[in-house]
């Protein structure tokens, strides 16, 4: 019976604290409903995408990153602050408003944390926000669900035979053309067989007494001639295919349109934003990230249109602009749909809630059973990219007076700050990778390679001297398992 009041009593309680979320109810029953746990009734799966999105840039489930670690955040901020759901909508909103409001939690942990402020999502609905708790506190649960939605997804498009955009897709697709191809090899080949026979059972008619020119004559006098173009032609075939083949998962070039017409020349190039500004995570993981909406807000809050003196000349060059003013308003009208993508009102500087996603087109997409880490390259490999650019080992390098930051993007996709649409550089196959491998002499100087490979360095010494080049083959780049899973 106690219980069930206390159910009833919750039910309401939750009620009135939807309505009116600034009337705090009495300290006793935020207790009380706290500590029976708020219910938080999210959807871990596209919580997961949330935070891959935009707080996978700070925070990891485990460990400290720039923010604290976000596994059951729910659960330990109740414990270490007293605090529910409704402190954790407002802090992941807008931090800094909560602050300045006083609240002692919100000042405690920014002190915790060096005073780095963490960005503000006021663009995260209440949905949206419950749905990253629910991931938080099941991110492994949440991870797979995502997964496996979008292999159903990807399936279900390959079936559709929707234009090629994931690697699994592609594959399916050129399967079926393969099916599609040999079948049509073989239904050629028995035809030719049947003709041949039938041209076998005819010869005890004198080829001599057929009037004029005969296919058949023709070729059972050739008949030897005819086969080995015929062989001849299949091995073609099959040299083709193999070409073909080896091409899969080959997009180099490749430069979709993105639905808004960003460009790099000029944010990276004119105005000379280092990379990770906006791709802040390739710092402290696997992925690079594309920057949230909120990063193109923290400067476009103020930039509402373009006033630059550079523009793509192409554009004009090409017909698709009449003059280079043409292309600056092409520019300012992009901004434009920015801000109705992100449901920002310029002229009242304020969000109006109503938001249409930016859906960035995925240029470089590893295959799911090949593991890459931007750290890895980014940070423990940075030294040693920058001297191979500077010895010129890594191939496709070119003179580059661009802070080291970026230069060490460009190793592996080429000048972007030259680019106004990104472009794949390199192959990104598994040849490309090792090759970098095989020629990259680590730099054997920083902190993580010195202590773990000290006996592998003496060891080499002794075997080859002093003057030895350890390459990243040597520490294990070649290794199967290093790169799949
Ligand atoms: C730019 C970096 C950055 C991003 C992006 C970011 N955070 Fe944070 N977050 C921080 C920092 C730093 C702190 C620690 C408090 C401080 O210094 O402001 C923090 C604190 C928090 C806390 C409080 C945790 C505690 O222990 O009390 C929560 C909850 C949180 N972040 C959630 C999120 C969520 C959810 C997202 C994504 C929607 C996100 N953060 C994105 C930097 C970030
Ligand atoms: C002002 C923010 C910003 C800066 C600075 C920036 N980028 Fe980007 N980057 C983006 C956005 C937004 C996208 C997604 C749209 C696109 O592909 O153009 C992107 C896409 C990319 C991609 C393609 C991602 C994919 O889909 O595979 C690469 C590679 C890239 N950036 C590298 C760089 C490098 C290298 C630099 C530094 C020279 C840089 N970026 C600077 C915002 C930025
Ligand atoms: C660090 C500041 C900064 C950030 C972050 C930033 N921009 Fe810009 N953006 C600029 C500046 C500066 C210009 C050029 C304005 C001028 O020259 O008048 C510009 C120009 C533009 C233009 C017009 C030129 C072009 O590239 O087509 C668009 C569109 C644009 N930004 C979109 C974005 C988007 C989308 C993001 C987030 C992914 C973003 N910006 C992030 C500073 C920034
Ligand atoms: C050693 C080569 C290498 C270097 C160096 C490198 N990248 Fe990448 N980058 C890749 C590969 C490979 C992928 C594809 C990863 C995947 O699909 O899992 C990628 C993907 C990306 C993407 C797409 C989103 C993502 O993370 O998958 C962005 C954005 C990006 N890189 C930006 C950068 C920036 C910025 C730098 C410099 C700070 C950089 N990269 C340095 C190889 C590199
Ligand atoms: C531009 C040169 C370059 C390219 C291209 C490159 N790498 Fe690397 N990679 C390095 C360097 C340098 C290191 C060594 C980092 C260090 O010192 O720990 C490294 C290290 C690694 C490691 C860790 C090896 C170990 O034993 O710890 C893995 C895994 C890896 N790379 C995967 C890849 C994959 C996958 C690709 C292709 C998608 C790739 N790399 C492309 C330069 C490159
Ligand atoms: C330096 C990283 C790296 C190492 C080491 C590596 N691979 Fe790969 N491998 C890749 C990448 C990246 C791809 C994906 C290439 C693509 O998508 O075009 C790949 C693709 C493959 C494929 C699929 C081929 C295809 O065309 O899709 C097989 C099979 C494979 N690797 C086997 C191996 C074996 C066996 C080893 C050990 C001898 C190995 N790999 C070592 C990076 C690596």
């Amino acid at each position: 019976m106690k219980f069930l009041n206390l159910a009833i009593f919750l039910v309401i309680f939750s009620f009135s604290y939807s309505q009116d979320p600034t009337d705090k109810p009495e300290p006793a029953g935020e207790e009380q409903a706290q500590s029976s746990g708020e219910e938080i009734n999210g959807d871990a799966a596209h919580g997961y995408d949330l935070f891959q999105q935009s707080c996978i840039a700070c925070h990891k489930i485990d460990g400290d990153m720039v923010g604290p670690p976000l596994r059951d955040v729910v659960a330990r901020v109740k414990e270490e602050g007293g605090v529910g759901r409704q402190w954790l909508h407002d802090w992941i909103k807008d931090n800094n408003a909560l602050r300045a409001s006083g609240d002692k939690y919100a000042n405690e942990v920014f002190e915790k944390y060096n005073k780095i402020p963490m960005l503000t999502f006021p663009n995260l609905s209440d949905q949206d926000i419950d749905d990253i708790l629910a991931y938080t506190s099941d991110p492994e649960g949440g991870e797979k669900a995502f997964k496996e939605a979008k292999e159903k997804k990807a399936e279900e498009s390959a079936a559709a035979a929707a234009p090629a955009e994931s690697g699994s897709s592609t594959t399916g697709i050129v399967i079926f053309a393969y099916v599609f191809l040999a079948l049509l090899l073989l239904f050629t080949l028995f035809r030719l067989n049947t003709l041949k026979k039938l041209l076998s059972g005819k010869t005890d008619v004198p080829a001599e007494d057929k009037p004029g020119f005969s296919l058949a004559q023709f070729i059972h006098k050739y008949n030897k001639a005819f086969n080995v173009l015929l062989a001849a032609f299949s091995l073609l075939a099959l040299y083709g295919l193999w070409i073909f083949m080896f091409g899969i998962g080959v997009d180099k070039g490749y430069q979709p349109d993105q639905p808004i017409y960003f460009s790099h020349q000029v944010h990276a190039g004119v105005q000379g934003i280092d990379c990770q500004y906006c791709h802040s995570s390739a710092k402290y993981g696997k992925v690079s990230g594309i920057p949230s909406p909120n990063t193109c807000m923290n400067c476009h809050k103020m930039i509402k249109e373009y006033k630059g003196e550079y523009f793509e000349e192409d554009l004009v060059k090409n017909g698709k602009f009449a003059s280079g003013d043409d292309v600056k308003n092409f520019y300012t009208g992009e901004i434009q749909k920015m801000y109705a993508a992100i449901g920002w009102d310029p002229d009242q500087a304020e969000y109006t809630g109503e938001q249409k996603p930016i859906e960035w087109v995925r240029i470089h997409n590893m295959p799911d059973f090949v593991y890459f880490s931007h750290e890895q390259h980014v940070v423990a490999g940075e030294k040693a990219i920058l001297n191979a650019i500077k010895n010129k080992t890594i191939p496709n390098s070119k003179e580059l007076n661009l802070p080291e930051d970026s230069q060490v993007c460009f190793a592996c996709h080429g000048d972007v700050s030259k680019m106004d649409e990104v472009k794949m550089a390199n192959d990104f196959t598994m040849g490309w990778c090792v090759e970098c491998h095989r020629t990259t002499e680590v730099d054997m100087t920083n902190e993580y390679n010195s202590q773990y490979y000290a006996d592998l360095h003496e060891k080499l010494k002794k075997e080859y001297g002093d003057h030895t080049k350890i390459t990243v083959d040597a520490i294990g780049g070649l290794e199967c398992a290093k790169c799949h899973y």
